[in-house]
């Protein structure tokens, strides 16, 4: 059988060993591709649509909000109302989760979105991404997300879309890595890659290294290693994209590691930038199902239970061998 022509939604269905029925994630994973297609369309003439730029507000987190941000998060809000499966919606951008009463049946699900990754980059025409999540609700849930706050190893799909030159869509169910790239010309999502194996080993890293001098001594160690000319096979390029999804991506395909340190504080340590739920999980979900890893440093983050929505986590991601080796410094001892 050809995979030429396979659509998220059709390849989804021909899984096996999925940790949910695959209509269920069928119906979530077209609610995901549209979501992708219609702001992949919106990015593509938000220059001259005036949707550039701030709309003067802050989010949960104290970021600056770009419209982008909250135009993707209405959106993404608005499909996954339109009906079942899905009951309860948590976003970078909303407080509080919303809860879709008329979605909640014996078996329902909550989707985590980080709904513009990179926000830095919208209006200087850099890469961009949408991250994901999708979660069991417990049978008879109340409106409280309790029930989701637990360990990422429980998520049962997961991925990212990058607005990149193309636009790509990654997903996994727990049955491997799959990538999906936009045909513009007829509006669908096509298979690309399938099985994605991330090589154990890569030649870049990933990081703001101007935080270099608020990490912890561990992470300055590790950067000091990958950037050492004495050992050329230690070597390593730095490739800093400031989305996420971007540099993950480079990652996934070709190896290497991104991190995101914790910064010491004069009160103690910080716990990172990027939020669990809707960014850390998702992605290592999609590492380890490529056969790469995801660390705080100390622990697999899959295995980290979050005590609120929006918590933040350092995070070490990418081939199997540079995460280990983060956490052999003591990157953040
Ligand atoms: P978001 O735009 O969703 O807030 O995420 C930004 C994240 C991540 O995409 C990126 O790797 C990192 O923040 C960039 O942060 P710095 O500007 O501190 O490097
Ligand atoms: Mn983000
Ligand atoms: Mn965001």
């Amino acid at each position: 059988m050809s995979n030429k022509h396979l659509t998220p939604i059709r390849h989804i269905l021909r899984e096996q060993g999925l940790r949910a029925p695959a209509i269920d994630l069928a119906l979530i994973l077209d609610r995901v591709s549209l979501a992708a297609r219609r702001i992949a369309r919106e990015l593509t003439s938000a220059a001259l649509t005036g949707e550039l730029g701030y709309t003067g507000t802050t989010n949960v987190q104290g970021e600056q909000v770009k419209k982008l941000d909250t135009w993707a998060n209405s959106l993404m809000v608005e499909l996954f109302g339109d009906g079942y499966p899905v009951c309860t919606l948590i976003s970078e951008e909303m407080e509080q989760p919303v809860h879709l009463e008329a979605n909640c049946h014996e078996r329902s699900y909550a989707v985590l979105f980080d709904p513009i990754d990179g926000s830095s980059n919208t209006d200087v025409d850099g890469p961009l991404g949408t991250i994901f999540a999708v979660r069991r609700r417990a049978p008879r849930h109340d409106a409280a997300p309790a029930d989701i706050l637990t360990a990422g190893a429980e998520q049962v799909m997961a991925g990212y879309v990058l607005y990149g030159p193309s636009t790509m869509l990654i997903y996994t169910a727990g049955a491997g890595v799959s990538a999906f790239s936009l045909d513009r010309s007829v509006g669908e999502f096509l298979l690309w890659r399938d099985r994605i194996v991330m090589p154990q080993h890569g030649s870049t890293y990933a990081v703001n290294e101007a935080n270099y001098n608020a990490w912890h001594q561990g992470a300055r160690n590790l950067v000091d290693h990958l950037s050492s000319h004495e050992d050329p096979k230690a070597h390593h390029s730095l490739r800093y994209a400031g989305s996420f999804a971007a540099d993950f991506h480079r990652c996934l395909l070709e190896g290497g590691i991104y991190m995101y340190p914790s910064e010491v504080t004069a009160e103690g340590k910080s716990s990172g930038k990027l939020r669990m739920l809707y960014e850390a999980a998702p992605m290592a979900m999609v590492a380890e199902q490529a056969r790469g890893r995801a660390s705080n440093g100390k622990s697999r983050i899959l295995e980290l239970v979050p005590a609120r929505i929006h918590e933040r986590t350092p995070l070490y991601i990418g081939s199997a061998e540079e995460v280990a080796l983060a956490e052999r410094l003591g990157a953040e001892d």
